[in-house]
């Protein structure tokens, strides 16, 4: 009956969640296949390659700690945490298992997290699990921040958490005075780069990377099933943290290890998207094209079109189905009531006559143009 009533409830606010096919081919604006690594046949024939040469068994047959383990995957996690300029790398089953493995791990009940109000779920749900003290402060407000942090006891450890290019609206967080602020109140900075890294910074290392703040940042969480076109992901930081990770975060240890394919998968995509400049190129120019016609909205690959109420936001997504376009309503509690939104992502697949079509659809609709939630 509890189901039922959550699941009416539900249905009442017209957020009602179900598993959907698409029926025909859409033009997509709403994957984060942000480089079309996914589909890309260069990758597929690289890790195909990879295949032949060694004979792959299907499953890792443990967790890393028990018979998971590889000297690949060691490498892989090495060269990955090089690349990005840390010291080490612990590889994860998927971004949200390292979001959770991570804030569950090193934050303990006496500490304080302060939290963008905006962040992934996945951060929320480590941060329950380490019952830490968790204040979330004003998304992107500086001085909300800094007002968590004097608030916050400096007897024990402080933590901040944010995303780098939030996935909700493809804000971008002010990375440069954030680690400043850790810095003053002696904070440990957390960034999740899960949408920023393959399509932002020095060969798409990323935002921490492009404005070279790595020495200020204790965690850096990247994953691969975006803009990489795979699967997994990976926390970066010092041997300490990978270290202690190892030894207490329980989504690292209580789970089966990806298997060798997707670690070569990885890896290929590791050897292709630092030099997909073109296709970076082209999200920029689809970004301009964008900005041009909504001024306000994001300097990035994610925009975000403000329709209030879920009711309304559902419908402007099916109209749009109707019309040829993939995108995506982004309901509450997913972002909060009020900010209900269309979340469009850009490609570099699509081209700019697509992009045009869907701007004159959006505009001619009356449908407005928003960066930040
Ligand atoms: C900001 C952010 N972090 C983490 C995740 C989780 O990553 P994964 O899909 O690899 O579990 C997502 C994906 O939804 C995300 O948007």
């Amino acid at each position: 009956l509890i189901l039922e009533s959550r699941l009416l409830k539900r249905h009442k606010s017209g957020n009602l969640r179900r598993l959907q096919l698409l029926q025909r081919p859409l033009v997509d604006f709403a994957s984060n296949d942000y480089l079309a690594l996914a589909r890309s046949q260069d990758l597929a024939a690289l890790v195909a390659a990879e295949h032949q040469a060694v004979p792959l068994s299907l499953g890792s047959t443990g967790s890393r700690l028990l018979t998971g383990n590889s000297l690949y995957a060691e490498q892989l996690e090495a060269r990955i945490a090089k690349f990005h300029g840390y010291e080490a790398g612990l590889l994860f089953n998927c971004g949200y298992m390292a979001n959770i493995g991570l804030l569950s791990a090193v934050a303990r009940p006496e500490d304080t997290i302060i939290f963008d109000a905006a962040i992934h779920a996945s951060m929320h749900d480590g941060m329950r699990l380490s019952r830490a003290k968790a204040f979330p402060f004003r998304h992107n407000d500086l001085g909300h921040l800094q007002q968590r942090l004097q608030n916050a006891s400096a007897k024990h450890q402080r933590y901040i958490c944010i995303e780098s290019l939030y996935s909700t609206d493809g804000s971008i967080a002010p990375l440069r005075e954030i680690c400043r602020l850790a810095k003053e109140y002696e904070a440990r900075l957390m960034v999740d780069e899960a949408h920023a890294v393959g399509t932002a910074g020095p060969q798409g290392r990323g935002l921490v990377a492009e404005q070279g703040l790595r020495e200020a940042v204790f965690a850096q969480v990247v994953t691969f099933g975006k803009a990489l076109g795979v699967h997994g992901a990976i926390v970066l930081g010092s041997e300490l943290l990978k270290h202690y990770l190892v030894n207490f975060a329980t989504s690292y240890i209580y789970t089966t290890a990806l298997p060798r394919q997707m670690l070569s998968a990885i890896s290929c995509s590791y050897a292709l998207f630092p030099h997909m400049e073109c296709q970076r190129q082209q999200l920029k120019r689809l970004i301009q094209l964008f900005r041009q016609a909504c001024p306000d909205a994001s300097f990035a690959q994610i925009q975000a079109v403000r329709i209030q109420g879920n009711v309304a936001v559902k419908e402007a997504a099916r109209q749009l189905k109707v019309s040829g376009f993939d995108v995506r309503p982004l309901m509450s509690p997913t972002v909060k009531q009020g900010h209900e939104s269309l979340r469009i992502c850009l490609h570099a697949f699509n081209s700019e006559q697509e992009l045009l079509q869907l701007i004159n659809y959006i505009k001619g609709n009356g449908m407005l143009c928003t960066e930040s939630l």
